[in-house]
């Protein structure tokens, strides 16, 4: 047996899984992979090419033209796409769209599959996305489905965009939640759903010590 530890954190949208796996990567030393982050990278490349993400065959097509990159420096995760750093790119709204609809083809969740499996065949990770207990590291030492309340979740994102001087509505946020929620869990493959073996920590009423806290509790009692 290895003596690789390796820790699956799945969850719906804004539960706090990367702000969780960064804090917990950073006390344990494991180093944090952010699966999204490497969907967004193929989402921009797709967007920046002008292709609609309705459409299959040419998101496909323009997918298979990527070659992603995960490099790492002071514990950061920067994704480079065809030898760009995009990290600065992927996050807007535009992108958070574009890379929910095209994660859910099949031919573009095969493409990420290999990186996310190797990067955690060498390294102790922590591994935050979707699919990454039941169908990417399915014999992960320990798996975590975060979750939280939808309205705790828009709540969250309510206050964090009002802090950045966004005139932002609620209902609006909660439905994008809402339709975002369903999207991740109706997926035909790479579904955002509890794996058998996870251990469910609902956030909702947890502060970001409290949730830190019992992971990395967690990950103490793991028996190699
Ligand atoms: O975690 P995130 O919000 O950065 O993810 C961006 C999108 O990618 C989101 O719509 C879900 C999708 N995703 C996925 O399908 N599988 C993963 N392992 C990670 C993200």
């Amino acid at each position: 047996m290895s003596d690789i530890i390796n820790i699956a954190i799945d969850g719906p949208a804004g539960a706090g899984k990367s702000t969780i796996a960064k804090l917990v990567a950073k006390k344990k030393n494991f180093i944090y992979v952010d699966t999204g982050a490497m969907y967004r990278a193929l989402a921009l490349f797709c967007s920046r090419n002008g292709i609609a993400p309705e459409d299959e065959e040419k998101v496909i097509e323009n997918c298979g033209k990527c070659d992603i990159k995960i490099e790492y420096k002071d514990g950061v995760q920067y994704v480079i796409l065809n030898g760009e750093n995009v990290n600065d790119f992927i996050r807007t709204e535009e992108i958070s769209r574009f890379t929910s609809m095209i994660s859910a083809y099949p031919k573009v969740r095969e493409i990420l599959l290999d990186l996310q499996r190797n990067l955690a065949k060498e390294n102790n990770v922590i591994m935050d996305g979707r699919d990454i207990g039941t169908n990417i590291l399915p014999d992960a030492d320990l798996k975590i489905y975060l979750t939280a309340s939808v309205s705790a979740r828009a709540n969250r994102r309510y206050k964090e965009q009002c802090e950045k001087g966004y005139d932002v509505d609620l209902e609006e946020i909660k439905k994008d939640i809402e339709d975002r929620d369903y999207r991740d869990m109706h997926k035909e493959v790479g579904a955002l759903k509890v794996a058998d073996d996870a251990v469910t920590v609902d956030s909702s009423d947890m502060s970001i010590d409290e949730v830190v806290a019992e992971i990395s509790g967690l990950i103490d009692n793991i028996k190699k």
